[in-house]
């Protein structure tokens, strides 16, 4: 293999077209990645991304708890055999906060669907090429509002506690083949996802830890280049 294409990074972005998304994207492609950036249903900002990062991007359309049709990504995936990986899950569903007792099993589900089970079904297409090149890094978007848990929560607490938990698992798995892995928790940033809350529910929060996108992305992008992060599988605040 030439040491162009062993040179080249890529990173795998999911839920590109959000808040945090986009500005990984931008991030990544500055720092020199080739980014792939996965989204739902949001075409317009899709193509808003696209134009601006140009040809250091591909935005493809994939809804990443589907078991079916993942040919697109397979597809850009084998174009850029060789090179060295990076899995961002960042895609979370959108949710209005709220105590537990008027939590339905279904907010559970659809927290836990995007954010565990379509993590496990992104980092299992790129996994394999991660093995063979032995090497790799798989990151995991958490939350300040896990740990301790915040009121109203329950439900995106879980579901993050479980990725805590898969990034953990990878490390420990994986390490030795040199891949690693670890999460990230990030303080209250103004988003589409935090955009829907009202304005009580926000004053009630604890803004302490607030950030904005664009810095997050900046310290997310730093930790990938960090050659001592994700030995652990630890969990970094951002
Ligand atoms: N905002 C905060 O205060 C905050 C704080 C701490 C941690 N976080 C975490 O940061 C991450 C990004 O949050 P954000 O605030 O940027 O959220 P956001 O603006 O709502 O963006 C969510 C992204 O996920 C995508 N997505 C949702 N379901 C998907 C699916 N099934 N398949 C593929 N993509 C899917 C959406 O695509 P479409 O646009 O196409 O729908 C969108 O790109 C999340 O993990 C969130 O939990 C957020």
């Amino acid at each position: 293999m030439s040491d162009r294409i062993r040179d080249k990074k890529v990173a795998v972005i999911s839920g590109a077209t959000g808040g945090l998304g986009s500005e990984l994207c931008r991030e990544f492609v500055r720092g020199g990645f080739e980014v792939v950036g996965l989204y739902l249903r949001n075409d317009a900002a899709a193509a808003e991304l696209q134009r601006d990062l140009g040809a250091g991007a591909v935005l493809l359309r994939q809804d990443i708890t589907v078991e079916d049709d993942w040919r697109g990504l397979e597809v850009l995936l084998k174009e850029r055999s060789g090179s060295e990986f990076t899995v961002i899950a960042n895609a979370s569903a959108q949710f209005i906060p709220k105590p537990f007792h008027l939590l339905d099993p279904a907010d559970f589900e659809e927290l836990y669907r995007v954010n565990v089970v379509g993590a496990v079904r992104l980092l299992g297409k790129v996994l394999p090429r991660m093995i063979r090149g032995k090497r790799g890094r798989f990151v995991g978007v958490l939350s300040s509002a896990m740990e301790p848990p915040s009121k109203g929560f329950a439900a995106y607490a879980a579901a993050k506690s479980a990725l805590r938990s898969l990034t953990r698992s990878i490390s420990l798995e994986y390490g030795e083949r040199g891949i690693r892995s670890f999460s990230v928790s990030p303080g209250f940033m103004e988003t589409p996802l935090t955009d829907r809350w009202s304005d009580h529910l926000r004053a009630s929060l604890d803004r302490k830890e607030s950030r904005e996108p664009s810095e997050v992305a900046r310290r997310i992008c730093e930790l990938v280049n960090d050659p001592d992060a994700g030995l652990k599988g630890e969990d970094h605040r951002v």
